[in-house]
């Protein structure tokens, strides 16, 4: 199926699921990375990889349904079919959710319900919680808070964070473009 990633940042899980799709174990094609940070790192990416990218500032749009009607229609022009969020700061609202119902989905650094939204891994730290870990989900209207579809987790132990970091990005790179085989094959 045709996807669009939205990003707003490094784009690492961009390039993690590029990087599946180039060695044929995601099959996917990636039609188009959204971002509403026109200078984020992930544009450069999609760029090497040959992969179309659109920009835009939300402050131009009067309203979020203002701006998410503007992407609905370049997705649905496009033939895009489900919308795959990579560190897209934004929550999604009911124009974007009522077009691709149940077809789009979010990864998030941390086992939820715990640690939603911003800093999960810094939140994780600060609570002294036993486990960190990485959780894909379907979104729904609210902040991390959509039916979970895969997670993987790890004791904590005496590691700093810059390990944690780590460990999450490495797994979220290869637990995002694994469970999104499984969601478009199923
Ligand atoms: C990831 O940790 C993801 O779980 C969270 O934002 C981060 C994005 O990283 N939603 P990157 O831009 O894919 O490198």
């Amino acid at each position: 199926p045709k996807m669009a990633v939205f990003a707003s940042g490094n784009g690492s899980n961009f390039q993690a699921i590029a990087d599946s799709i180039q060695r044929g174990e995601l099959q996917a094609e990636l039609a188009l990375v959204v971002t509403d940070r026109p200078a984020a790192f992930v544009v450069e990416r999609a760029e090497k990889l040959g992969v179309p990218s659109f920009a835009f500032l939300p402050s131009e749009y009067d309203s979020k349904q203002l701006y998410e009607e503007m992407l609905k229609e370049k997705l649905q022009s496009l033939g895009v079919e489900w919308i795959v969020l990579a560190g897209y700061m934004r929550l999604i609202g009911p124009v974007l959710l009522q077009a691709f119902e149940n077809r789009i989905i979010n990864i998030h650094p941390s086992v939820l319900p715990a640690f939603p939204g911003k800093d999960a891994i810094g939140q994780t730290l600060a609570a002294g919680a036993e486990f960190a870990g990485v959780t894909v989900h379907y979104v729904d209207a609210g902040m991390d808070t959509g039916k979970i579809i895969a997670q993987q987790s790890f004791a904590v132990g005496g590691r700093t964070r810059e390990a944690v970091e780590k460990e999450i990005h490495e797994i979220e790179h290869q637990l995002y473009p694994a469970t999104l085989q499984q969601l478009f094959n199923q």
